[in-house]
């Protein structure tokens, strides 16, 4: 999901300060270089005996910023034109020293005077001992730079380099370089309730067989990701899905389409925007056996109900106001269900997707959208990832509800 579309065009300080952690802002580096972000580094002279410049320099493509009164930058005033025009500064591993002085307003090396004259989001990401973390100066100087307004990215738990267990171990890169993502999103969600179906779901026929589909979940996973970086305050229901939360998603796992109907339709009441991404089972078997079915005759026939379609209740019950977008899995006729659905189940977009076509639809990466709207649009997406398609489902969600992608 992490691909080389989501940062381009994006321009981002890299503050490397001198902890154990900083060999992992190399690979934080490279990740955000593979999402098409231009990524430039900072760091301080200790921070140079964990991790050589030359490795940054060397990955960056640009020269590392360490001294101030350095001959090599000639008259360029680095700490000013650096923090010109970038889009995010995200310092990581940020140490006790580094917190001290930036909650402190003191600017005395490269890094923090390059810090202290930017004006865009900055994340800070804090690496140390347990009970240097927990001590109350270094809790008093986060509290003052959260209310400055930077982003803190929580350090992980676990066993730390001087072997004591506890909070302190610098956050997963990935997670970090997500978090640079919100940061430079547009918020064009704030404020909203999101809710959002995924996965697939299992219908028992007895204690060691159901009736499933192949859904992964990767699509609707993808769209409440998309939603809560954008500022949404996102429910995620999902079937039976191998996939992690999504951060800042508060995630109901669900198995039977009955349990995922319960959940949708109890969280559906206070929501302002509703994707439906799952592939839920229109059908169960009538009366699920207590024991495992025996291998006794030739053939086996077995009775099955229909299940509530949660989409078109959801649209019966649809307030003025809300949004409600489904998806439709079809084998043939894409266009003609699609807008029947769209049109049934009183919908306001429709994501429709060819089942069986090269790298789109159930389980793949990647997938191919056909849109359609209630006032008779439509629009073709090329094969692209799951979250760039989720991003412009979003961008067109954003749109109805009178927000401008970008504000
Ligand atoms: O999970 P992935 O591996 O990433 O795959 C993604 C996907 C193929 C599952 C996704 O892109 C997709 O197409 N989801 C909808 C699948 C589906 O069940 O479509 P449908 O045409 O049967 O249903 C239409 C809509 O009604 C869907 O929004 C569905 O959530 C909803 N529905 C269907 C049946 C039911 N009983 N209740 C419902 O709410």
């Amino acid at each position: 999901m992490w691909t080389e579309t989501l940062l381009s065009g994006k321009r981002i300080v890299l503050g490397v300060s001198g902890g154990i952690a900083a060999y992992k802002s190399v690979e934080l580096l490279r990740l955000l270089q593979k999402a098409g972000a231009d990524v430039r580094v900072a760091m301080t002279k200790n921070a140079q005996a964990f991790v050589g410049r030359l490795t940054f320099e060397a990955i960056s493509g640009h020269p590392v910023f360490d001294a101030m009164f350095d001959d090599a930058a000639g008259h360029e005033i680095r700490h000013i034109n650096w923090a010109k025009g970038i889009n995010v500064a995200v310092i990581a591993p940020a140490t006790a020293s580094i917190i001290g002085k930036l909650a402190n307003g003191i600017a005395d090396d490269a890094l923090t005077t390059l810090l202290t004259a930017v004006t865009a989001p900055r994340l800070i990401c804090p690496a140390m001992n347990t009970d240097m973390y927990e001590n109350r100066s270094v809790q008093r100087n986060l509290d003052i730079l959260a209310g400055d307004g930077f982003i803190l990215v929580e350090p992980d738990e676990g066993e730390l380099a001087c072997k004591t267990t506890g909070p302190g171990r610098l956050a997963d890169p990935q997670k970090i370089a997500w978090r640079v993502l919100g940061a430079v999103s547009p918020k064009d969600l704030s404020g909203k309730r999101v809710l959002v179906s995924a996965g697939p779901t299992r219908e028992p026929i007895d204690p060691v067989r159901y009736v499933s589909n192949p859904s992964s979940g990767k699509m609707g996973f993808a769209v409440a990701r998309a939603a809560a970086l954008r500022g949404g305050d996102v429910v995620l229901v999902s079937g039976p899905a191998a996939l992690p939360d999504p951060e800042d998603v508060k995630v109901l796992r669900v198995v039977t389409a009955a349990e995922m109907a319960k959940a949708v339709l109890d969280e559906g009441d206070a929501a302002d925007i509703v994707i439906k991404t799952a592939a839920v089972s229109d059908y169960r078997p009538v009366g699920v056996s207590s024991h495992k079915i025996k291998k006794e005759k030739d053939t086996l026939v077995m009775e099955m109900e229909k299940t509530t379609d949660i989409l078109a209740e959801l649209g019966r019950r649809k307030k003025p106001g809300r949004i409600l977008v489904g998806f439709a899995a079809e084998t043939r006729e894409i266009e003609k269900y699609a807008r029947d659905k769209l049109k049934r189940k009183n919908l306001d977009m429709i994501a429709a997707n060819i089942v069986g076509a090269k790298d789109s639809g159930f389980n793949a990466d990647t997938n191919a959208i056909q849109l359609f709207f209630a006032d008779g649009r439509k629009e073709d997406l090329p094969v692209i990832d799951k979250f760039s398609a989720a991003n412009i489902i979003i961008d067109h969600v954003a749109a109805m509800i009178g927000r401008k992608n970008g504000t």
